[in-house]
């Protein structure tokens, strides 16, 4: 059966684990990858925009050997003209043998999925999820922190919309002794679904604060994320909401020697150009992890 990545709960930790274990040896032994996806073709399918995510899938597949199609702009394909998700995602699987998409609506990879017989990559569905940058976030806190449980971690912004906020959430909530710090304005708190669904159901101890400052000594990992202004319906709302946290040196005085901050990016104003000088700053770091668990990913979904 085809196996696709819609939520990162259709992964298993131990297929999480194996994922991390693959993107350390490709960032050790690149060359033994370089012809691994030969001849195949992935399908990259944005409706919203995107740097990283859509570069670091098209670099990770080159960097297998294979090659990549699609657009970026869903107003330069037939979409403009009305096709359906399902149709396109019918099409593409006429010429390639993953599909990897980008949509506004929540569910839309989902649709794909259903309709073809490819493995489909979700790479962000409105506020909903965004699992493959759970991966790259899970390998970047590995490789900075050498764990993934005893941790406290704080998110921090816009935590209604930013759905990396929420996949990563669901993927933490699975290992031991992790703390959530929930940091946003009332307004911007976590959906219902992820309190009840995933935090009260499983036990997490977590905190909503208002604060950045009042935690930060506790903190492990600070996730930091911009507020989300194309998911607003008032723009004023978003103008009102949009520097809500600002991370400066002074706001880190406190904080551990050993803390990681992380930020999915882009960045917009929420942490100072400052704090990139500091050690502690891995969201570039991150961005880079972010081709390797993706080359890891392709090759698990291709069975390779
Ligand atoms: C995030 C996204 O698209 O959800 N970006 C990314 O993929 N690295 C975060 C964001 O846009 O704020």
């Amino acid at each position: 059966m085809k196996k696709d990545l819609i939520d990162i709960l259709d992964l298993t930790n131990n297929e999480i684990d194996e994922m991390i274990n693959v993107a350390f040896d490709i960032v050790e032994n690149p060359q033994n990858y370089y012809e691994k996806c030969k001849n195949k073709k992935m399908a990259i399918l944005f409706y919203e925009p995107s740097t990283r995510t859509r570069l670091s899938f098209e670099s990770a597949m080159l960097d297998l050997g294979g090659n990549v199609l699609g657009f970026s702009e869903a107003g330069s394909s037939s979409v403009s003209k009305g096709e359906s998700v399902a149709d396109t995602a019918k099409t593409l699987e006429c010429f390639t043998d993953i599909i990897t998409m980008r949509h506004p609506k929540e569910g839309a990879p989902f649709v794909a999925s259903q309709n073809v017989n490819i493995p489909v990559i979700n790479a962000g569905d409105g506020s909903h999820n965004h699992p493959t940058q759970t991966l790259t976030d899970l390998f970047t806190i590995k490789r900075e922190k050498g764990r993934l449980d005893n941790l406290t971690i704080a998110c921090c912004g816009d935590l209604k919309f930013g759905r990396t906020v929420h996949s990563l959430i669901s993927a933490m909530s699975r290992y031991e002794n992790i703390k959530f710090i929930l940091i946003s304005p009332n307004e911007l708190k976590i959906p219902e679904h992820i309190r009840s669904e995933i935090l009260l159901k499983n036990n997490i101890e977590f905190i909503e604060t208002a604060s950045l400052e009042k935690y930060i000594s506790e903190i492990d990992i600070l996730y930091m994320t911009r507020v989300q202004r194309e998911r607003f319906f008032n723009e004023e709302e978003y103008i009102r909401l949009k520097d809500s946290y600002i991370l400066t040196p002074d706001k880190l005085i406190t904080a551990k020697k050993d803390l990681s901050i992380l930020h999915p990016l882009p960045r917009v104003n929420e942490i100072s150009v400052e704090i990139d000088k500091d050690s502690r700053a891995a969201y570039f770091r991150q961005a880079k992890n972010g081709k390797f668990i993706r080359m890891a990913l392709i090759l698990k979904l291709l069975g390779l």
